[in-house]
Order: C-alpha cells, then sequence, then structure tokens
C-alpha cells in the first residue's frame, strides 16, 4: 500500500496537449498523451491528496479515482482553469505540454485552397508562460513544479538546459525528460532527472526508466520533503 502522506493537500496537475485552433477544423497541437500527469493525479490521490486535474486533450484514459477532472483544450483556457484552481492549492503541477505558440488569427470558416491566391501563411504569437506567472503568483508555502522536454542526452547538455529553465521558470522542482524518438511522449515508461531549485536544497537526482507511475512517485516523495511541517 501507499503511504498516505499526501492526506489533506490540495493539488492541482495540469495533463495533455493543449491545442491552439486554425480554424473551425484544424488546430496546432502536440504529441502528449497525458499518460505522465494522469499518474501524477492518480498517484496523489491514492497518497491522500485532494486533486483537481486540468486535462488539454488526452488519448482515452481511465478517471483517476476520488480526482475532480476538468476538460480543456486550448493554452488559454487551461490558462484559466490552473489559475483559478491554484489560487487554493498547497501544490501545483505542470505536467502538460503548452503551446508556446498560438495562430494569431483564428479563421471563422474553414481555410480553403485556392488557384488565384497565394498559399496562406500562418503567423504565430506567444502564449503566457503559466508556469511563470504561477510562480509570481505563489501563495505563501505553495510548492510549484514543472516538467520539462529537452531533446538530447546527458552529454548532450539536457542538463544544462534544465538547469537553466529551472533558474528562468523559477519553480522549486523541475521534472525533465529527455524525449525523442519512442521516448517520454505517447509511450508508458519515462526517465529522466528531478531537479530542486538552490533555495529549495539544489539536489539533482536521476529517475531510471519506469513506469509513468514510478516517475510519478519519485516526484511526489520530492514534494512530500518540501511540504513536511
Ligand atoms: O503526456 P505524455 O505522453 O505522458 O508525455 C509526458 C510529457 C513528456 C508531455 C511530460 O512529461 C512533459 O515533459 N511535459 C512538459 C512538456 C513541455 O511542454 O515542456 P516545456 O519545456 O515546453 O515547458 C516547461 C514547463 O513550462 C512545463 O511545466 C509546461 O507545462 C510549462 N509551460 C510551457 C509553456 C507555456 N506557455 N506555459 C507553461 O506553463
Amino acid at each position: 500500500a501507499l503511504p498516505r502522506d499526501l492526506t489533506g493537500v490540495r493539488v492541482v496537475i495540469s495533463a495533455g496537449g493543449t491545442r491552439e485552433a486554425l480554424d473551425p477544423v484544424r488546430y496546432l497541437g502536440n504529441r502528449s498523451s497525458g499518460k505522465q500527469g494522469y499518474a501524477m493525479a492518480r498517484v496523489a490521490a491514492q497518497r491522500g491528496a485532494e486533486v483537481t486535474l486540468v486535462a488539454a486533450h488526452t488519448v482515452a484514459l481511465p478517471q483517476p479515482a476520488g480526482v475532480d477532472v476538468q476538460h480543456v483544450s486550448s493554452a488559454s483556457e487551461l490558462s484559466a482553469a490552473v489559475h483559478a484552481a491554484a489560487s487554493a492549492a498547497d501544490v501545483v503541477v505542470m505536467a502538460a505540454a503548452v503551446a508556446d505558440f498560438r495562430p494569431a488569427r483564428r479563421a471563422d470558416h474553414k481555410i480553403k485552397k485556392s488557384d488565384d491566391q497565394p498559399d496562406p501563411a500562418v503567423e504565430l504569437v506567444r502564449n503566457p508562460d503559466i508556469l511563470a506567472e504561477l510562480v509570481t503568483a505563489r501563495r505563501d508555502g505553495q510548492v510549484i513544479v514543472g516538467f520539462a522536454a529537452e531533446t538530447g542526452d546527458e552529454s548532450g547538455g539536457v542538463l544544462e538546459h534544465a538547469r537553466a529553465k529551472l533558474k528562468r521558470k523559477g519553480c522549486d522542482l523541475l521534472v525533465v525528460n529527455a524525449v525523442g524518438e519512442g521516448r517520454a511522449f505517447e509511450v508508458e515508461d519515462n526517465a529522466g532527472w528531478l531537479l530542486a531549485a538552490p533555495e529549495r536544497g539544489g539536489a539533482e537526482r536521476q529517475i531510471p526508466l519506469g513506469s509513468k507511475s514510478q516517475l510519478a512517485s519519485a516526484v511526489w516523495d520530492a514534494v512530500t520533503e518540501l511540504i513536511a511541517p
């Protein structure tokens, strides 16, 4: 049985991949299946937490027992739902793959091919960084966990990029997934590093390849160290 060491702890977790509409039928999206975020939610609930899961598009996944699931689509919807829930949360985990950019315009009608018009170009504008906003709006004592999908390996500078990202985003813990062909996105297993901010002890732990639930447990172990009285 899992420890009930998150009893009474209110957590908000985002999962899945956002979709940014180009027109009524097309979107820009990403390959997040939501499995890692759902595993974070399932393990937290099993350890006694009160969990709100903000789910952008995922593959079909079982609803985790005892978890309040809110479904969203775009980065802006995800932002609104996460910010609303975060204002009363002890821990916020951003496992969702959030679009960094959205189309500058959403066409009202399906974009058509035309022989007498040039092919369309998509102009993108930047989405707000929800994780950085959460850090700015942080409640006293709130623990904020980010995830980072980085291509490459240790020698390829993944850890250096991750340390820089941890500093830039200002979160307490950053879970770094090395992504690439058949890694992290969509599959059942995950591996990576768990980095703590310098003011949170600065530990850097390697998480060996295992199920997404095992990775979730390692992250919750680190969170409980930070929220312990
Ligand atoms: O869903 P799965 O198929 O199980 O795959 C899991 C995963 C690989 C998607 C997941 O483990 C993961 O790494 N999620 C974060 C992916 C990501 O978007 O990384 P990033 O480096 O682009 O963003 C870093 C952090 O900032 C993330 O916590 C992200 O949620 C957050 N972010 C990013 C952009 C943005 N506009 N706002 C944000 O809050």
